[in-house]
């Protein structure tokens, strides 16, 4: 049981300072800023005490009061007459002050009390800090929108706060204070040791804010109302697809063996590879076969992460291009034939299985397909969790081929013999069971078909009467662009063209997907079912509905997506 009452926070307010109600509200004016301040919220705040004045100056008939007054040899005789007043005023003011009562002493709380605390019906606290602030009537003034707030509740807001550092500022500190309730518990026991003997003790910390899918391996995406605020997504929140623990690199030690032709080996150390091969840069989108697998399952049930629509996100990346290498190592630009280039991490198995994939040959010595052995994600060294220190980044195709924690790059006449590349991520008929499948019949996914998801609002909301804005992402494989997004707001009877943000990419280079935005009318009282859907430069476009493309692993789920709202008055 917490130790407050829900009715506490305001008898708590009473006794800690205002916030400053001079802010100026477009300080706060970032929508994605929790805690900026909004006009009204300054309004409502209760003005401040008038300044104290110095203590020199409040004592009446100091000479220091009137310093104006009289030459200068009599005021510095006097000067010391004013410091000793002065600081017997203070001596006056330190005795007052030991038999004022103490300062308002707060509750102490256990992080896990705080955790309990998510909702506006359990009221809404976080931390900042060792303190604790009850933050529940804050939650629908936050000009970020509530929604964002309440990502953090029941824990730290420093992790939110490193990504939008407008927060970072003293007024939002002090405002926030307004809201404190408690202070955290100084002798809560440290988090317990990792476990040696688990495969994952070494895995990395981790974004509070991820929505978590399995936590053993890692595998979590960011919650769907922050995936098209930027159009790059922060390292911290983009998806983690692991299938194993993630392995421990030095970078000191690490090698890449590149296996050339006729048993010739390439050994490149990190270094090397940053220095040997122009560095390339190249903006693109990854997305998990797995991405929208959950309204796969609501059809039918399918074995695999329940990830929502938010496994796919975009980042800048930076390494050599696998071309340079491969071309360094003594491979010819093209060659006659089937061949591929097969790639194997440093993750493996229990059995000593690493985890692997393969492009085709043809892709990866393509000078346009830009596929980059990377060691940059947003300009930062490649996070643990998304390959440290080398991955490959295939743009156009699904992630999986993307393999982390490269180890190993071979050129063969077989495609990888990796279960992920021979077995998993194929796709299948609606008719296909786990008793009838036969892996060899379908084709591993390369290129990914044309996606778009509802990002804002989120299903089930309440939305005000007025002008909706409905948001979204919007990307298609092979670097075929997104021509156009269509948006219905009655269920796909009538449609409008939303706006594609951005700029218009390369031709044939698509890589990175596109953010939308549509402004409509809506009227109070009414149920909308709002739908989306992308059409490339090819004119593919998604299907209606999930039935018709269900299969077995739940991959390529790529129907119109639909998010139900209410308008409210
Ligand atoms: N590479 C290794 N070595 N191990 C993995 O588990 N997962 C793959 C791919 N590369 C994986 C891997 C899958 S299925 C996807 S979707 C992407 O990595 C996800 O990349 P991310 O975790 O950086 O988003």
């Amino acid at each position: 049981m917490c130790r407050r009452d829900a009715a506490a926070p305001s008898r708590y307010r009473a006794q800690v300072r205002a916030a400053p109600s001079g802010v100026p509200a477009e300080r706060g004016a970032d929508p994605r800023c929790p805690f900026a301040v909004s006009a009204p919220f300054s309004r409502r705040l209760p003005p401040l005490p008038p300044p104290r004045r110095p203590c020199a100056r409040s004592h009446t008939g100091s000479p220091a009061a009137g310093g104006r007054r009289g030459a200068a040899p009599v005021l510095a005789a006097l000067l010391g007459l004013g410091a000793a007043l002065a600081y017997g005023e203070r001596r006056r003011r330190v005795a007052q002050a030991a038999q004022a009562p103490p300062p308002p002493r707060f509750p102490v709380y256990t992080r896990e009390e705080v955790g309990r605390h998510r909702t506006p019906r359990d009221r809404v606290w976080v931390t900042h800090g060792t303190e604790v602030f009850d933050v529940t009537d804050f939650v629908e003034l936050h000009p970020g929108g509530p929604d964002k707030l309440l990502l953090a509740a029941g824990g730290a807001l420093e992790p939110f706060w490193a990504l939008y550092g407008v927060h970072n500022q003293p007024h939002v500190l002090e405002l926030l204070r307004e809201y404190k309730v408690g202070e955290l518990d100084p002798n809560e026991a440290p988090p317990a040791p990792a476990d040696t003997r688990d495969p994952f003790a070494g895995d990395p910390p981790r974004h509070p804010g991820l929505h978590v899918n399995s936590q053993k391996p890692f595998n979590a995406e960011p919650p769907a109302e922050l995936l098209a605020e930027q159009f790059l997504t922060p390292n911290e929140l983009f998806f983690t697809r692991n299938h194993l623990p993630v392995p421990a690199v030095d970078p000191e030690t690490y090698r890449l063996q590149v296996e050339g032709p006729g048993g010739a080996s390439l050994s490149l150390s990190l270094p090397e590879l940053r220095t040997r091969f122009p560095k390339h840069e190249v903006t693109a989108t990854l997305q998990c076969a797995g991405n929208r697998r959950a309204e796969m399952s609501r059809v039918r049930p399918v074995k695999g992460l329940p990830w929502d629509i938010g496994a796919i996100g975009t980042a800048r990346w930076g390494g050599a291009r696998l071309r340079d290498v491969l071309l360094h190592a003594g491979f010819p630009p093209e060659r006659d034939g089937e061949w591929h280039v097969c790639f194997e991490g440093l993750d493996a198995d229990a059995g000593g299985a690493p985890y692997g994939a393969s492009i085709p040959y043809a892709r990866a010595l393509s000078a346009g397909a830009d596929v980059l052995l990377a060691y940059e994600m947003n300009g930062r060294e490649l996070p643990r969790d998304h390959g440290f220190p080398v991955r490959v980044v295939v743009p156009g195709v699904v992630g999986a081929r993307s393999v982390k924690w490269l180890r190993r790059v071979a050129v063969s006449a077989a495609e990888s013999p990796s279960h992920w590349q021979q077995n998993d991520y194929k796709g299948f008929s609606p008719c296909v069971d786990w008793d009838s499948v036969d892996y060899t019949t379908a084709p591993a996914i390369q290129e990914l078909p044309v996606q778009s998801a509802i990002t804002q609002p989120r299903p089930g909301a309440a939305v005000p009467a007025g002008e909706l804005t409905v948001k979204g992402y919007a990307w298609s494989g092979g670097g075929r662009e997104v021509v156009r997004v269509d948006v219905s707001l009655d269920g796909g009877r009538s449609w409008r063209v939303a706006r594609l943000t951005g700029e218009r990419p390369a031709p044939g280079r698509a890589w990175a997907w596109r953010l939308w935005e549509l402004r409509a009318p809506v009227a109070a009282g009414t149920e909308l079912e709002i739908v989306c859907k992308a059409v490339d430069g090819s004119y593919n476009v998604q299907p209606d509905g999930v039935a018709a493309i269900w299969n077995l692993r739940g991959v390529l789920s790529n129907a119109w997506h639909r998010v139900r709202v209410t308008v409210t008055r």
